[in-house]
């Protein structure tokens, strides 16, 4: 299946009531993996650009818990997607391979990240070009 549409835009079960909100998401039930790692990322200006790196193994599903940002992303073959994060009850699924720009944060974006594997830091790949040319390596 092409990369773009391994992307999946996933609901979250809810269980507000007058108490409030609360969003569950189980490993493996709610999103495609296992979840290995979470981190967030809170405090990034509106200029700055963050993620702008592919990951040769990881999978990932962002959810803006707080607040919005946007991620773009590409293929390395032509394709790209811009998906707003505005909705704490609903992630998007990136699958590994894919290059990733998360920007245009609003001073109150936490952006949740679950992530499929532990950090391996050589299994990102940082440069745009070498993503291109490990992606037309895979297609030969
Ligand atoms: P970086 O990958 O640049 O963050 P982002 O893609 O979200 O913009 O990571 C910033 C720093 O944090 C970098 O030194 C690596 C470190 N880091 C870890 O140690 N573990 C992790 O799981 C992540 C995502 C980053």
């Amino acid at each position: 299946m092409h990369k773009m549409n391994k992307i999946q835009i996933i609901e979250f079960p809810q269980h507000g009531d007058e108490r409030g909100h609360l969003v569950i998401i189980e490993g493996s039930r709610d999103i495609p993996f296992e979840i290995k790692r979470a981190f967030y990322i809170f405090g990034s200006d509106p200029d700055v650009v963050r993620g702008q790196h592919a990951n040769r193994e990881s999978e990932f599903v962002l959810i803006n818990v707080a607040g919005k940002s946007k991620v773009k992303v590409k293929d390395g073959e032509g394709n790209e997607a811009i998906y707003c994060l505005d909705r704490p009850h609903t992630g998007i699924y990136l699958p590994s391979m894919v290059w990733k720009d998360m920007y245009d944060f609003t001073p109150d974006s936490v952006l949740l990240v679950l992530a499929s594997t532990y950090y391996v830091p050589n299994e990102y790949i940082r440069e745009y070009d070498k993503f291109v040319m490990e992606i037309q390596k895979k297609n030969c």
